[in-house]
């Protein structure tokens, strides 16, 4: 992706062109950023038995599933319709790990028969394996009571947190797991999402790794996602490179004492898509109040709900415009909620009805989260 003077090109398309020949509002991915991001992390965590599963719930596209299983990726999913999803785009049922919450029979049944690989999330879920598979191999999702992430909603460990089995509980999880003949083979654990800081991220690695000596019986330990990406402009990137030397060191020090070269599994949603997409808007209206300007489009907090739900910041700039006067406006949306503000304050090329906005970063959580509330249509997308 490049920007050149507020011009955005995803391949050799200009979002222009591309807006006016598909119309908006439209996500356009790139699999370019795509295939870059996903040879970052095999390129910076070198350890030999890594297993990349990238987790789609950032975004189920079909077209980027099918992409990510020609790059190699294996894939994690959690739930009935993501599994038929990513059976449809071609993934082996071994290649397959669903990692879920408040999981039904049916579901659970339905994920037994078609040979997909779980890590349980608590002690029910063992039993309710068990009883409709019993004698066979299982992960379990590890609430370590450690947690981070960009907001209280994505912070996946630690004692407020729904996910995992408590380090307290995990002597009954073994006895479940007897009592139905399931060998445990891999531990999980994923303490939240768009983590920026390797610090947190090691420490939670540490005490897998504490934590799975106790376990006699693994292949594998899966740490989880949650590689972050910078959203705001002077935002520091993860340090990738430092985090990968020490997770592999660390790994294969453990492996050594394991007696056994175990698979490094990651379930990366975010960091592999996130930065792949845009949305584009068109603007449909310009309004002052005394103190403030507001930029309306046509789209809204039903297609990418990240700003209104978590407060997140997605840079917005008027493709439509290399020169003018730069003006201080709420970009907003369509929806009638006051909620529906992609950006307040934002320094923008003062636009006109017509011109393109394009909202930058909208790759992950974006058209997976939309909805059709207001009865508005979906968005929608392509991929270049
Ligand atoms: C079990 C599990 N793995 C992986 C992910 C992906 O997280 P991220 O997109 O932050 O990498 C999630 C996100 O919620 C998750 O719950």
């Amino acid at each position: 992706m490049k920007i050149k003077n507020n011009k955005l090109f995803l391949g050799k398309f200009s979002t222009q062109s591309l807006a006016k020949k598909h119309g908006t509002p439209i996500y356009v991915y790139e699999t370019e950023t795509i295939r870059s991001q996903y040879l970052k992390l095999l390129k910076n965590i070198a350890y030999p038995k890594l297993q990349i599963h990238y987790a789609c719930k950032a975004n189920t596209n079909i077209l980027i599933l099918k992409f990510f299983k020609k790059l190699g990726s294996k894939i994690e999913t959690v739930s009935k319709g993501e599994v038929t999803l990513a059976l449809k785009a071609g993934f082996k049922p071994k290649d397959i790990i669903y990692t879920s919450t408040s999981v039904s029979k049916d579901e659970m049944a339905f994920v037994i028969k078609n040979k997909i690989k779980v890590s349980l999330d608590s002690l029910s879920q063992i039993e309710l394996y068990g009883k409709l598979n019993p004698n066979n191999d299982i992960g379990i999702r590890v609430n370590q009571g450690i947690g981070a992430g960009h907001h209280d909603h994505v912070i996946t460990g630690g004692i407020m947190s729904k996910f995992g089995i408590p380090l307290e509980h995990l002597n009954n999880a073994k006895k479940l797991a007897e009592k139905y003949k399931l060998k445990i083979t891999s531990l999980h654990q994923h303490i939240g999402s768009n983590v920026l800081d390797k610090n947190i991220l090691l420490k939670a690695f540490d005490k897998l790794l504490e934590t799975a000596i106790n376990f006699p019986d693994l292949e594998s330990l899966d740490f989880g996602g949650g590689f972050g990406v910078s959203y705001l402009p002077k935002e520091k990137d993860l340090d990738l490179k430092t985090l990968g030397t020490e997770m592999t060191r660390r790994m294969n020090n453990f492996c050594e004492k394991y007696g056994k070269k175990l698979d490094l599994v990651l379930e990366p949603g975010r960091f592999l898509v996130a930065e792949s997409g845009v949305l584009l808007s068109t603007v449909t209206e310009i309004k002052n109040n005394p103190k403030r300007t507001f930029v309306g489009v046509n789209t809204g907090f039903n297609h990418l709900i990240r700003p209104t739900m978590y407060g997140s910041y997605h840079e917005i700039i008027n493709t439509s415009r290399a020169k003018g006067l730069v003006i201080k406006a709420d970009i907003v949306g369509n929806i009638c909620e006051s909620g529906d503000v992609f950006g307040r304050d934002r320094k923008i090329t003062s636009p006109k009805v017509g011109d393109i906005l394009a909202i930058l970063n909208a790759g992950a959580y974006g058209y997976v989260m939309a909805s059709h509330y207001n009865s508005r249509s979906l968005p929608r997308e392509i991929l270049v």
